[in-house]
């Protein structure tokens, strides 16, 4: 084990004596806790021109996460991973009790990716003032339709912890997974709103073989939903293969794949059509090549979400 090169420039709190390689592989990652060291990190990379790119993440890492990893390495001299799992996001009765928390495989993996430092910050770094006290921030709208219909709050609390992690990390570019549209959107739109200086790039979702969008809380289903839970990527495609042939009926479109959902023994929460920036509902009249079809569905106890481009061609 070797100790990360500590940085020259110090925050408020100093250099974290804390902070540490995870090991020394052909590349030691350095572990980071406090946002003043990563700071300094990031400052001293950039001074000595080298680009950095970003991923926020909240741990228990698979192969979608990797994909980002693997994108953010090729944009970028030195990358940058967070594991947080964030409160302000989730609401009553949600899962953030009991979210899989992973952190010394995580880091074992973000090693192997080649990734130059995570972040691991205490609720205590990103929040100093307690989540409570906090300065919220608000993608009006955005933050309120699809997924904020049923987790009020949820955006919220991602825009919030993902403009504290930009600001601690200042990377060039930060990604993000299409698997999380709407989130997309939102930071695209919270970014471009602030005139924060970095980019934001969109990765396209990582499935399973059988189409399952790849996510953390697929290990929730039991093995009798997991059978089952390929049926709303399919209804997706299903909803695709319509617009190209032609269909513009979307209120039927949607309830079709709606009832689809049903008969699967999912309870759908929507299936939709929708402009791909702005998310409302499209003109039936304009061609489908910027629409999004965006679907929610309950699975027995667990809640999964999924979507595709209008042209979608099959696998992503
Ligand atoms: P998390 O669910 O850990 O996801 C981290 C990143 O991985 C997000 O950008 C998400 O869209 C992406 N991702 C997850 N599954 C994916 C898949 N199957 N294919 C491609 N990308 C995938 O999203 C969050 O964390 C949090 O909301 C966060 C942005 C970290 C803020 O707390």
């Amino acid at each position: 084990m070797v100790l990360a090169p500590e940085p020259s420039v110090t925050g408020r709190d100093g250099p974290a004596r804390e902070d540490r390689a995870v090991s020394t592989g052909q590349r030691p990652l350095a572990q980071v806790r406090r946002r003043a060291a990563l700071h300094a990190l990031v400052r001293e990379w950039q001074a000595a021109g080298q680009s950095v790119s970003f991923v926020p993440t909240l741990g228990n890492l698979h192969a979608g996460h990797h994909r980002l990893v693997e994108s953010a390495r090729s944009l970028a001299r030195r990358t940058v991973v967070s594991v947080f799992v964030n409160p302000t996001q989730f609401g009553p009765g949600e899962d953030f009790a009991c979210y899989p928390r992973t952190l010394e495989r995580d880091l074992q993996e973000l090693e192997q990716l080649g990734v130059d430092a995570v972040y691991t910050p205490g609720i205590e770094d990103l929040y100093p003032f307690e989540t409570v006290a906090a300065v919220r921030v608000t993608v009006p709208r955005l933050s309120e339709l699809l997924c904020g219909v049923s987790r009020p709050g949820h955006f919220d609390g991602v825009a919030g912890v993902v403009l504290r992690l930009l600001v601690a990390a200042h990377p060039d570019v930060a990604l993000f997974g299409e698997k999380d549209y709407q989130q997309c959107i939102l930071i695209g739109r919270l970014v471009a709103d602030l005139g924060l200086p970095v980019r934001i790039q969109r990765v396209p979702t990582v499935r399973e073989a059988d189409g399952l969008a790849l996510s953390s809380r697929n290990q929730y289903l039991t093995a009798a939903e997991r059978q089952r839970a390929p049926e709303l990527y399919r209804t997706l495609m299903a909803l695709s293969r319509a617009l190209q042939s032609g269909r513009r009926d979307f209120p039927v479109l949607e309830a079709e794949a709606g009832q689809r959902l049903v008969d699967a023994g999912f309870s759908p929460e929507y299936v939709v059509i929708r402009t791909e920036e702005s998310l409302e509902p499209p003109d039936p009249q304009a061609g489908p090549g910027n629409w999004r079809l965006l679907a929610a569905a309950r699975l027995g106890g667990t809640r999964l979400i999924d979507n595709l481009p209008a042209h979608a061609a099959g696998l992503e």
